[in-house]
């Protein structure tokens, strides 16, 4: 298995709503940010694509007040937590926002913190352009954090650990910069867009949380691919270097740098 595809794989089996949960008022900010980019469609078709478990989704389709909404995603974890969220008007579905494809249907596309673990983002944004109808609106916001220190010790300890076969940070990987997106919307021909890079400061505890915080997310690719007694000294190890390199700060300011990118199309 290449690299890439040990974390796709990867990811399916280890999204976990319950941990990656643990920060949810802290996750959340971001997706009304982006939610609040979008400009008034009352009766809109949404599609929410990496939904989650769709408590975001459904509470996204309350506020904007749209007529039929689908959430995609992947990950049968968090699928299971989806039907509690569905109604008449709400619906969610299995399915790989790499290959997802629905032309001229939705008036709204959405995809907050899921674009950055699929590949190409040129070919899937023209792909979701394709997908809205005439005047529709395209909202995505992406992590653009892979050089901060918890990432960067976390891709180091992996290259120790598994050396060329470590599993990729898909952030360093697919997420661009953000005047990249902006050409690529250009280029695209949507009438209006802007793109945004938002740091968003999270005070925590301890610098300990933030290997809470990467549990939920990045540190996926790595338990996808070790034993539970393997994965727990993996986390340790970690865990003992983010404290070295941290100082073992109480409490800790954890800076997130954020993309949220907004495009209409005449
Ligand atoms: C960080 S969570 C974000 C969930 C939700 N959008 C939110 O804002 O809380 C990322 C979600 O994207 C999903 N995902 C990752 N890659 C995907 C893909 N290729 N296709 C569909 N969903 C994907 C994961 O299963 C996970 O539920």
């Amino acid at each position: 298995m290449t690299p890439e595809n040990t974390a796709a794989s990867g990811r399916e089996k280890t999204w976990e709503p319950a941990i990656y949960n643990q920060f949810s008022s802290q996750r959340e900010e971001p997706f009304w940010d982006l939610a609040n980019l979008l400009e008034p469609a009352e009766g809109a078709r949404l599609a929410d694509l990496g939904c989650g478990d769709g408590r975001l989704t459904a509470a996204l389709h309350s506020y904007l007040r749209a007529g039929n909404t689908l959430g995609i995603d992947s990950a049968p974890g968090m699928l299971a937590g989806t039907a509690a969220f569905a109604n008449q008007s709400v619906e969610f579905a299995r399915g790989d926002i790499a290959e997802w494809s629905a032309p001229g249907s939705f008036d709204i596309i959405f995809a907050n913190a899921s674009l950055q673990w699929v590949a190409d983002h040129p070919r899937v944004i023209s792909s979701l352009k394709e997908s809205l109808a005439p005047g529709g609106q395209l909202a995505i916001q992406v992590p653009s954090n892979a050089d901060h220190v918890i990432y960067r010790l976390a891709s180091q300890l992996g290259s120790e650990w598994f050396g060329d076969n470590s599993p990729v940070d898909t952030v360093a990987l697919n997420v661009k910069k953000p005047e990249e997106y902006s050409e690529l919307l250009e280029s695209l021909g949507f009438a209006r867009h802007h793109v945004r890079l938002v740091v968003y400061g999270h005070r925590l505890s301890s610098a300990s949380q933030t290997v809470d915080w990467v549990k939920g997310t990045t540190l996926n690719r790595f338990k996808a691919i070790l034993d539970d007694a393997e994965y727990e000294n993996f986390l340790q190890e970690y865990h003992r270097r983010v404290i070295k390199e941290l100082d073992d700060q109480s409490p800790y300011f954890f800076t997130f740098k954020r993309i949220l990118m907004w495009a209409r199309l005449p």
